[in-house]
């Protein structure tokens, strides 16, 4: 299955500053705050939610397609995302700006002080969904620019696409009735249970409104798993426990690029749920979004420690 990725394309620059901010900073001189942190350790690491996304659908053997705009750092980056098997055809290099970046310092107690540029991903609307040389068979729109989304969701609808609208951090920015206007006619709406309430709250729509103008609602709820609305049917899926909590960033990633995994292979509901909750909880594991990995035969094995697949992930083993 043609998967084609809409959304974010960053760099973590994360470092850890061994004091207390709190320590540092001097209530009565607020107004002109200047303060520099020597700190003792510093990772780039490869982010962005369509490169996520990408990397777990890659690990389960898809070829999925991003399609974003990146900076002139991006060299290094795609070369590892093509070595995993990621088609970055699509990741359109803007001259003369970064890769959006993230910057975040964090202290002994988890305090953070952090900035997001957005760089690259600010022109990701210059795209369009009408240059593809291939109509790809499935397009998530996820967070990026706020008018890349709307517009690769219309696009989408006018070509008469299959898409899964992903707005997640973004529903802070989208009115409810631009909400509104893009889940209506997407085949699948993907949220965890906070941006559910909140997409609800915004829209007005109740979980069966939405249910008229979604086909497949999905709502991952933490540790408590994740519940499928589809076909009048509601699943509930259980989560796989996991070994030890390093990091939960990008486990949604991961759910939604193993969900779409098994859904690519055609595979009923309970599975696709089920791939998507062994796939985000390798996440949980480990530092950063795309540290993980695995192969095939070892993602079989601890998902029959976990699920039974009345043996359709043999599938997974044979190409
Ligand atoms: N503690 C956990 N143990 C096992 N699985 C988990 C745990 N937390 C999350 N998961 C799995 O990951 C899925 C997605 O988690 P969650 O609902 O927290 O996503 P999210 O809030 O979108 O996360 P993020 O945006 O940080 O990636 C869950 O449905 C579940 O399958
Ligand atoms: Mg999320």
């Amino acid at each position: 299955m043609d998967i084609l990725l809409s959304g974010s394309v960053a760099y973590d620059y994360l470092m850890t500053f061994p004091g207390h901010f709190h320590e540092q900073i001097l209530p009565e001189r607020l107004k002109n705050i200047s303060l520099s942190f020597l700190v003792d350790s510093m990772t780039r690491q490869r982010g962005g939610i369509a490169p996520n996304i990408a990397y777990t659908l890659a690990l389960l053997g898809e070829k999925p397609r991003l399609f974003a705009t990146v900076g002139e750092d991006f060299g290094e980056y795609r070369a590892w995302l093509e070595q995993h098997g990621i088609d970055t055809t699509w990741a359109k290099v803007i001259p003369g700006k970064f890769t959006a970046s993230f910057f975040a310092t964090t202290d002994k107690v988890n305090a953070q002080i952090a900035s997001f540029y957005p760089g690259a991903m600010a022109d990701a609307a210059l795209l369009s969904l009408h240059d593809l040389d291939r109509r790809p068979d499935l397009v998530v729109i996820s967070p990026t620019a706020p008018d890349a989304m709307r517009k690769h969701a219309a696009e989408c609808r006018a070509l008469g696409i299959p898409y899964l609208f992903d707005p997640s951090q973004q529903v802070l920015r989208l009115e409810g009735a631009e909400l509104a206007e893009d889940m209506n006619g997407a085949r699948f709406l993907f949220c965890n249970d906070y941006e559910f309430g909140l997409i609800s709250k915004k829209t007005g729509l109740a979980l069966q409104d939405m249910l008229k103008m979604v086909e497949v609602i999905v709502i991952t709820k933490g540790a408590e798993g994740a519940v499928i609305y589809a076909d009048g049917q509601e699943v509930v899926v259980p989560v796989v426990p996991e070994e030890r909590i390093v990091d939960p960033t990008g486990v949604g990633d991961a759910f939604r690029g193993g969900f779409l995994a098994a859904y690519a292979r055609g595979w009923d509901w309970r599975l696709c749920g089920q791939v998507g909750s062994l796939a985000a909880v390798y996440v949980l594991e480990q530092n950063g979004t795309q540290n993980h990995y695995y192969t095939r035969q070892q993602f079989v094995e601890r998902f029959r420690r976990n699920y039974d697949d009345g043996g359709k992930l043999d599938e997974l083993l044979r190409d």
